[in-house]
């Protein structure tokens, strides 16, 4: 057990956490965002320095301080994420990937300000796919025995939308929760359900962020190699 009490079961480990949400850029003053504030990244990140990891936290654009103790990578788009993450990884012993990685890009970025002319309608704006960060590092994992963690936030069929991206990202855990208009974005507090492939399911009563991280790493460490 640390000085404050807690279980000191991820010393000597390394832990990577994504957090907060991407953000897309159409020009210099605009872009394709999502409404992650961070804050359940961030508390994965201090429970895991609490439980004595080495703590990386790759953050996507948010204004929340650095939790103390853990390496802080800033970035902005899915795609400097994914290098960031990866990077990382590289001699990881978990992945939590908390983070809102942005499922399209702008097709073009415009190098100056779209402006709007007289009597035309606007053009579309066209996507393109990002990589799915989650899924590549399930089924290519940087080290042996890695666990990989994945967040899936629902507006319906919550339990069986996320049964299906369990197996859809071959993650080993996959943590549930609902969205909707006034819950879990930018709140103190989550309810959410962590799936895993052998049908167990955990479920972690509405509560602090800090609750349900410690319930991610209670159920991350008999996983660990
Ligand atoms: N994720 C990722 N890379 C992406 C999109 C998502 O790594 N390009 C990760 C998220 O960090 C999260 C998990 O995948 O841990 C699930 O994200 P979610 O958006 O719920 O899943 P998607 O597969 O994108 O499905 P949906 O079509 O419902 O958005
Ligand atoms: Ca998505």
């Amino acid at each position: 057990r640390g000085a404050e009490g807690v279980a000191a079961d991820l010393a000597g480990r390394h832990v990577v956490v994504s957090a907060g949400g991407t953000r897309e850029p159409l020009d210099p003053v605009r872009y394709l965002g999502n409404r992650s504030s961070g804050k359940q990244g961030y508390a994965l990140a201090r429970t895991a320095v609490a439980r004595g990891a080495r703590v990386t936290l790759v953050a996507a654009n948010s204004e929340l301080p650095d939790p103390a103790g853990a390496d802080v990578v800033r970035v902005g788009t899915a795609v400097q994420l994914r290098e960031a993450v990866l990077k990382a990884a590289a001699d990881a012993d978990a992945v939590v990937m908390a983070a809102a990685v942005a499922d399209f890009r702008p097709a073009s970025y415009a190098e100056g300000k779209i402006k709007k002319r007289d009597g035309q309608e606007p053009e579309p704006v066209a996507l393109v796919r990002n990589p799915d960060v989650l899924a590549e590092l399930s089924a290519d994992r940087p080290r042996p025995g890695q666990v990989v963690v994945g967040f899936a936030a629902e507006t319906d069929h919550v339990l069986e939308n996320g049964r299906a991206k369990l197996a859809r990202k071959g993650c080993d855990l996959l943590v549930v929760n609902e969205v909707g208009e006034r819950r879990t974005f930018g709140s103190e507090r989550n309810e959410a359900v962590v799936l895993a492939p052998d049908g167990t399911e955990t479920p972690v009563p509405y509560g602090p962020k800090e609750a349900l991280a410690d319930t991610v790493w209670d159920l991350v460490v008999p996983r660990l190699g």
